[in-house]
């Protein structure tokens, strides 16, 4: 485990971009894991600013994002689909084909996991799996007591996430299930870069890099990923 402590967001989006770009140069047909969430939105600045610049390429990558709200059609401005194409996707020149997120709409949403997994392992798995973390510690939509061994899956989201995701809701009314991939399958991607951003994030982070690894706090499973990055910015600006 590395972890690399950034010196503001701006740092911390940058020395993220910097990661994911690397990645992308070195396997121009590279499949990254993809968040969503206030943290990862400086480095999808970053990358697209980069991308302007003809610094990076994205025309060879595929991507798949974490989750997806249960119920948002893709073109509802609330979706996480709406938030990637806002964010990234019409920012560089990712193939549309190529980029995947769950389908919170299907009418048989355990098919729609399973096709999920499927489409993943065809694409030869996950290069790079960027993650945010949640302050109680979640990773993607897998909250405290989640099982480790899953895959994509419906989950039905804590009080503590419905509070922390309502800013992205004109009503503050966010959606209580959510499809996401689970912790065996983010695990078994080949590298894995979480970043964290703000006081907030603090606690979560500390017990899930150096507590004991426990259902209870989805992050700490990480501890036993061989190749996590770490970028944090957490302490008080002063
Ligand atoms: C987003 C996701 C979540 C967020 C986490 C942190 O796709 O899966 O786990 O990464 O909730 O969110 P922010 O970055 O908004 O603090």
């Amino acid at each position: 485990m590395r972890v690399i402590k950034a010196k503001s967001y701006q740092d911390l989006s940058r020395k993220a971009a910097n990661i994911i770009s690397a990645q992308v140069i070195l396997k121009p047909n590279c499949v990254l894991g993809l968040a969503t969430g206030n943290t990862p939105l400086g480095t999808y600045r970053q990358l697209a600013d980069w991308y302007r610049k003809d610094d990076i390429d994205f025309s060879q990558v595929t991507t798949f994002n974490l989750d997806e709200y249960v119920g948002l059609a893709p073109d509802d401005p609330q979706s996480y689909h709406s938030y990637m194409r806002r964010n990234l996707f019409d920012m560089v020149n990712l193939r549309p084909e190529a980029c995947h997120i769950p389908d919170g709409c299907a009418a048989d949403l355990s098919a729609a996991c399973r096709d999920y997994d499927a489409a993943i392992a065809q694409a030869g798995g996950i290069d790079l799996q960027l993650l945010g973390i949640g302050s109680n510690g979640h990773i993607a939509f897998n909250e405290p007591g989640a099982a480790f061994e899953k895959d994509t899956h419906v989950v039905t989201l804590r009080e503590s996430t419905l509070r922390a995701n309502s800013s992205f809701f004109s009503d503050g009314c966010v959606p209580r299930q959510a499809i996401t991939m689970g912790i065996r399958l983010i695990m078994q991607a080949r590298k894995i870069l979480l970043i964290a951003e703000g006081p907030g994030k603090r606690n979560a982070l500390h017990r899930a890099l150096y507590g004991s690894i426990s259902a209870e706090v989805p992050a700490s499973i990480l501890q036993l990923h061989p190749d996590l990055t770490v970028i944090c910015h957490v302490e008080e600006d002063t």
